[in-house]
């Protein structure tokens, strides 16, 4: 076997666990990798492949649909996406990307991948829909296209099929872009009073960790011992003091007027880090967007007390949807009266009364944030 081909090899392994098991992407591969006795580029190969695929099933099937009529064996389904990714959306020459998978397919099955892969290679495409184009579900598209117009849509959901890795701050933690952003708001200037800064939604950690490098007394709380423990183990690597609380932010322990800074970096649909978490789009659901924003909003309403009189309380999501972002934010100034400060700096869009930034404005995720003073 070539070495290209150990990198097919291993993407279908990992493919097949991720379809079989309903396993995570990124919790497969990385073990897989770290097995594997393969050098970089390779192992850059395999993540191209395994995410790809995972992020474009849907196209994929479509591609391959039209071309099959009974129903194929899942292993056969595998190869036969693996190559049509390959074709499609990588720069891999034709005849790489057929003869290396068609080699991985069971014996009984080359003579039809092989015959679907090239018919797959020469055919021109007629998508029905942009959800099979871009390969997410309908309602995504669709909530999307209604929630921040079809044009700007359809740009975020493109750009989350691309894949990007995330950059080294200046203390050596990667962060995407977009979150940096957020935390430059979290230590903004300005008169907030004394007192640490609590973050009720800490983990892994990045905007926690990014506040302590900068000098700030922050304590990070989440309701996951398990989560709590990656910002431990993130703050070590960083060589960094962050006290860590297990608490539910709905219910939390800390005193009245206690914080200077509130952060709630709520748990939300993630639809603007599509492009990190391959499969996510395939795992959400539609109704899960209503649970989800309910608890943002209850994490808001206990977070609030915590702040002294005028300090700042944020509130940020790495998603898109309206329901999240601008609903929550309606609900909560019906509940409470706090004083919300708009205008957020280039380059956040206005979103409601926040901000947002999308996958394309920065190549990076996507994430709304929404600032309060509180009363
Ligand atoms: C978007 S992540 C936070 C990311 C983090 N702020 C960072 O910058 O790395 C959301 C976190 O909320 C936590 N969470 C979910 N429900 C919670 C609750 N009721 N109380 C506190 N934390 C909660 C999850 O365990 C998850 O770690």
């Amino acid at each position: 076997m070539t070495e290209n081909n150990e990198a097919r090899a291993l993407a279908v392994k990992v493919l097949g666990r991720i379809e079989k098991d309903s396993a995570f992407a990124n919790l497969v591969l990385r073990p897989a990798l770290d097995a594997a006795g393969l050098d970089e580029r390779d192992k850059a190969l395999v993540t191209e492949l395994v995410y790809g695929v995972t992020r474009m099933r849907r196209a994929c099937d479509f591609l391959i649909d039209r071309f099959i009529s009974k129903k194929l064996h899942p292993d056969v389904r595998t190869i036969l996406r693996l190559g049509t990714y390959q074709l499609h959306w990588t720069n891999i020459p034709d005849h790489a990307a057929v003869n290396g998978s068609v080699s991985l397919a069971p014996k009984w099955a080359t003579g039809l991948c092989n015959a679907v892969l090239r018919k797959v290679a020469k055919e021109t495409v007629d998508w029905p829909t942009k959800a099979v184009e871009y390969s997410y579900p309908d309602w995504i598209v669709e909530r999307l296209e209604s929630d921040l117009g079809e044009a700007e849509a359809r740009e975020a959901l493109k750009c989350m099929n691309s894949s990007k890795s995330a950059i080294p701050r200046e203390d050596g933690y990667f962060q995407d872009s977009a979150s940096q952003l957020v935390s430059d708001l979290l230590m903004q200037e300005g008169n907030w009073g004394k007192g640490p800064v609590i973050d009720m939604c800490a983990a892994p950690g990045g905007k926690a960790s990014s506040a302590v490098s900068a000098g700030f007394p922050v304590i990070a709380a989440d309701v996951s011992l398990k989560r709590l423990k990656l910002v431990r183990s993130n703050s070590l690597k960083l060589n960094i003091k962050l006290p860590l609380v297990v608490s539910d932010g709905t219910n939390s322990p800390f005193r009245k007027g206690e914080a200077s800074r509130v952060i709630v970096d709520a748990p939300c649909s993630g639809l603007g880090v599509l492009r990190r978490r391959a499969d996510a789009r395939w795992r959400i659901k539609e109704e899960d967007l209503i649970v989800l924003s309910d608890l943002q909003l209850k994490l808001l309403c206990s977070a609030l007390p915590l702040v002294k009189s005028g300090g700042l309380l944020i509130y940020s999501v790495c998603t898109l949807t309206n329901l999240e972002t601008i609903g929550v934010d309606e609900k909560f100034r019906n509940i409470v009266d706090v004083e919300e400060i708009g205008d957020l700096p280039h380059p956040w869009r206005k979103h409601g009364r926040g901000g947002i930034i999308l996958p394309q404005d920065l190549d990076s995720e996507g994430m709304s944030v929404f600032c309060y003073r509180a009363p």
